[in-house]
């Protein structure tokens, strides 16, 4: 299926690792110039030689942080008018609610919720222009399942779900459309630093903290990047202007509600 997305232009946060890196290179593959943005350089720029290989589009570095202003105002400078735009930073760790500072919640709401609103804010009226945007928040099933020892990434991530449920109404009929993806468990480096993290706040191995998530998801396994790439590719096509204001779970069946 042609995905009508040929000569787009992505700005894709978080991507030179996991799924950020796996969406780029699907968007890639379906002909749109994509930017990366990561902090890192070295890893960034591996993700930009294999993107480029494998691929005739422009791939473009930007090295940064996007939950902060400074690094948004490079993203932006480099690709002020994406068609495309995904938003995508690292979770908070996991821990006890009663240890989280002020400092700690304004981090996980920069991060999970004001860094992608900004980029919406200086993004969308071009879309809107052009008549054509697609915005997809890389959020967490969290969204939807609280986890008991991610209460930062619970509250700062809904409150980005719940702007983009006022907003996504009124963009639609310019064929803009927003959408939050809800990953279940994927196997990536933020997956292992969060069993990392709980192997050694509860004193239990990794090997069976990660073999029991695994196990414990109706399809036995974890998420692999490549799936929420198709998922999101699909998203951002043109045939998908009818898709908007959802917050798309992709988890194997770990959600155990029947809507
Ligand atoms: N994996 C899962 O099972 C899972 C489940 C639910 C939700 N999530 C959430 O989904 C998101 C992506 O997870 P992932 O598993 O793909 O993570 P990952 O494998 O650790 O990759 C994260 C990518 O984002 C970049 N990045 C992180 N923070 C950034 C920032 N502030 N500015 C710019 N780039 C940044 C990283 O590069 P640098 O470090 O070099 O910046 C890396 O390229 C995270 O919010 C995570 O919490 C993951």
């Amino acid at each position: 299926m042609d995905l009508g997305i040929a000569g787009r232009t992505a700005l894709v946060c978080g991507a030179s690792r996991g799924m950020g890196f796996a969406i780029a290179r699907r968007l890639a593959a379906e002909g749109v110039d994509v930017v990366l943005v990561a902090r890192t350089p070295g890893p960034l720029q591996e993700a930009v030689l294999q993107i480029a290989g494998e691929s005739r589009v422009q791939v473009t570095p930007v090295v940064g942080d996007i939950t902060t202003q400074a690094g948004r105002a490079v993203a932006l400078a480099v690709c002020p008018s994406p068609d495309i735009l995904i938003t995508n930073a690292d979770g908070p760790r996991p821990g006890n609610f009663r240890d989280y500072s002020h400092a700690d919640w304004m981090a996980a709401l920069d991060a999970l919720m004001l860094a992608p609103i900004a980029l919406i804010q200086a993004t969308i009226d071009g879309m809107v222009a052009r008549r054509f945007g697609r915005i997809v928040n890389i959020t967490s099933r969290s969204v939807k399942i609280a986890q008991p020892e991610l209460s930062l990434s619970n509250g700062a991530r809904s409150g980005l779900v719940g702007f983009t449920a006022g907003i996504a109404r009124e963009m639609v009929r310019h064929n803009v459309t927003i959408n939050n993806l809800l990953p279940g468990i994927f196997a990536t480096d933020a997956q292992r630093r969060h069993v990392s993290d709980l192997a050694s706040q509860t004193g239990r191995e990794f090997d069976a903290i990660w073999a029991e998530r695994s196990a414990g998801n109706p399809a036995g396994r974890f998420g692999e990047p490549s799936e929420i790439a198709d998922y999101c590719a699909f998203l951002c096509s043109a045939q998908a202007g009818f898709i908007t204001a959802q917050n798309l779970l992709i988890d194997g069946g770990g959600y155990p509600g029947t809507f």
